[in-house]
């Protein structure tokens, strides 16, 4: 990403309602799917960790692990108190075979700095224990492709036929795969589309403030979306949600 899209992720995710979507998404798979542990604490790792956010949430179920390639992503983790960090690649990871239970892919996938998804997941698949679960978002629909993506340095968008197929090509048993931020899509894509035929000067992404009563509107949808994805796998969305375990 762009160095000022990190120091812009820092200062707004505690509040903003995209990044506390993705948490209430997030906390609720891992509460429903996470393995059970015995004797132990449950071995969590959040890879493309960003600005540490979600870490803070996974260390409320056990042993969290950030890792990130960016220099700033760690910095940023550290300014949350977080000292559990590997700075490296998700094409070259360096932790243990069956190590760890479950693992956090959320909104990397589809970045610039992984030129091949397939052996990230065979990777990830690799690392998981028996039993454990890969939690996954990334962005939707090829179409939508603008310049929020540059601006992030996006490789692609996926569908999710393909990404189910590589999911499965790792070995994984899918057992979830949907669409999020549906109920905002309509919206969403309007700007996104009018965004990519009339781009502005610079790339930027679409992380920005937003006044509080429509935040916690928007987030208060983002929350009844995950009360229904606990049900079922919603038609379409901004994003892609699975959960893929080991078996
Ligand atoms: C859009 S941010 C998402 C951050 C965080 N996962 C979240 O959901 O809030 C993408 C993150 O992936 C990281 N990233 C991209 N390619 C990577 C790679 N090959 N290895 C490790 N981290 C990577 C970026 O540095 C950035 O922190």
């Amino acid at each position: 990403m762009e160095s000022a899209e990190y120091r812009k992720m820092y200062q707004v995710e505690d509040r903003h309602w995209w990044f506390r979507g993705k948490r209430s998404l997030v906390a609720a798979f891992l509460s429903r799917y996470a393995p059970q542990v015995r004797g132990r604490r449950l071995r969590l790792l959040d890879i493309g960790c960003g600005t540490g956010k979600v870490l803070e949430l996974l260390a409320e179920s056990g042993e969290a692990l950030g890792c990130d390639f960016s220099a700033e992503s760690i910095l940023f983790c550290r300014a949350r108190g977080f000292r559990r960090l590997a700075r490296a690649s998700a094409e070259r990871l360096p932790f243990r075979r069956e190590s760890v239970d479950v693992v956090c892919l959320l909104d990397v996938l589809y970045h610039q700095g992984i030129s091949d998804d397939r052996a990230v997941l065979r990777q990830v698949y690799d690392l998981l224990a028996p039993g454990g679960v890969l939690i996954l978002t990334d962005s939707a629909f090829q179409f939508l492709y603008g310049p929020h993506d540059r601006a992030v340095h996006a490789r692609q968008r996926y569908g999710r036929t393909e990404l189910r197929e590589k999911l499965e090509g790792a070995g994984f048993r899918v057992e979830r795969l949907g669409f999020f931020n549906c109920i905002l899509f309509p919206l969403a894509a309007t700007v996104r589309l009018w965004q990519r035929f009339f781009p502005g000067e610079v790339d930027q992404s679409s992380v920005t403030d937003v006044r509080e009563g429509l935040n916690r509107l928007f987030f208060m949808l983002l929350r009844w979306e995950v009360s229904l994805i606990g049900r079922i796998d919603l038609p379409f969305g901004l994003s892609l949600c699975a959960v893929a375990r080991k078996i």
